[in-house]
């Protein structure tokens, strides 16, 4: 895919002012929670500025309004901004009537969910926003499944759509894992909902060796399989489809032989539960799995060890609490060792991505650590996605 990405016409972008989307989903309780998504969308904004935009406009979401909500303002992250990027950065409280300020080469407008319009890809809003840009980049990767004002309907108000610095190179990096992955190619999946994982299992299963699986999935996939998984989180609903996908590839699917179990469900680490290891891959009544075990951490580094390739979604237990973060944490600081041996390692966004900011395991560690949860497994799985779609092509 040969997107038209500004390093391709920095010379579109002398004089004008530009609309760039960024994906800032980030603000909540009026904090910002974590600069990652930040930090990854500066470099656009520094050659753009460089190229001689006049103005970059910056345009994101945070978290999902009805109509405003203070503790989703994305105002704190102007000062955040205007620190890493050493110069005062503007900003506009309303998106429909305000102006940017003419002073600044630097402008960021309020969460943009904070208008119905925007979620409902509304031309009327996305013509409003408009009115900030001459040109239109695209660097919100993270968005782009979505089809919301600022990354669908705006195109029809730019001859050319431009792709920012961050969003290609996840679509180069993503569609490494997704059409040529190195081989023996393996991929680590935890988390809890199986639906939102299933059409991307299908597509990775293709081209993997092994599908190591942990985190709440593991629980539907042993059910699945027959073994007693006590009171673990089931989800009855995808049971069926999970032992469609045993029948089908139980020859690469690895599943957890142990689990770290607490004597109640968790409502707040380390308080009414007590924590209880399990012997093999059975979970007693009475128990709730919530870690991989000490022996599926040891086999899971084993078979890791003979990748080229590991594609990485989903924390493999709870591991906001101590008492499971054990799985996540070591499989991860076990997978920072790929890269010294050339080996790859790609990250898939949301859950996975807070695990290492918890860990403090730096993002460099790694091949590639995506800023897309959904818009990445869609994107691996296939899909199109609207915020990409609408980027003009490069030509031959
Ligand atoms: C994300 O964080 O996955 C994106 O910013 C999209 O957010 P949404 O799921 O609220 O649309």
């Amino acid at each position: 895919m040969k997107l038209l990405t500004v390093k391709d016409e920095p010379e579109a972008f002398g004089g004008k002012r530009v609309f760039v989307r960024v994906d800032y989903n980030v603000v909540k309780g009026g904090e910002i929670q974590d600069t990652y998504r930040i930090d990854r969308t500066l470099p656009t904004i520094r050659f753009l500025l460089e190229a001689g935009a006049k103005q970059v406009v910056l345009a994101s979401h945070s978290g999902r309004p009805k109509g405003r909500d203070e503790s989703l303002s994305l105002r704190p992250i102007v000062r955040y901004l205007s620190e890493r990027l050493s110069e005062e950065v503007g900003f506009v409280e309303d998106v429909l009537n305000g102006t940017a300020p003419e002073d600044r080469r630097v402008v960021l407008l309020e969460n943009l969910r904070f208008w119905k319009g925007e979620k409902d890809d509304d031309p009327e809003f996305a013509k409003a926003l408009s009115r900030f840009g001459d040109e239109y980049v695209n660097d919100a990767f993270g968005v782009s499944h979505r089809r919301n004002a600022s990354v669908s309907a705006i195109a029809r108000f730019y001859a050319k759509r431009y792709a920012g610095l961050l969003l290609a190179e996840e679509v180069e990096k993503l569609s490494e894992v997704r059409d040529n992955p190195e081989e023996p190619f393996h991929v680590l999946f935890g988390g809890a909902k199986i639906k939102d994982k299933i059409p991307v299992l299908e597509a990775l299963v293709q081209k993997a060796d092994r599908i190591l699986i942990g985190g709440a999935m593991a629980y539907t996939f042993l059910k699945a399989k027959g073994v007693s998984v006590g009171d673990s989180l089931v989800d009855e609903e995808h049971l069926s489809w999970a032992k469609d996908f045993l029948g089908k590839y139980g020859d690469k699917v690895v599943l957890p032989k142990d689990h770290v179990c607490a004597t109640a469900k968790v409502e707040k680490c380390g308080e009414g539960y007590e924590v209880k290891d399990t012997e093999d891959e059975n979970i007693p009544d009475g128990l709730i799995g919530y870690d991989i075990g000490w022996e599926t951490i040891k086999t899971y580094r084993d078979i890791l060890k003979r990748a080229r390739m590991v594609f990485w979604n989903g924390p493999l237990g709870l591991f906001e609490c101590e008492d499971f973060e054990c799985g996540t944490k070591l499989l991860a600081i076990f997978l920072t060792g790929f890269k010294e041996d050339g080996k790859k390692v790609v990250v898939g966004g949301g859950d996975t991505v807070a695990a290492l900011s918890k860990f403090r395991i730096p993002y460099e560690e790694f091949h590639f650590v995506s800023t897309g949860g959904g818009a990445a497994l869609e994107f691996l799985a296939g899909r199109t996605l609207p915020g990409i779609d609408i980027i003009t092509k490069k030509e031959g």
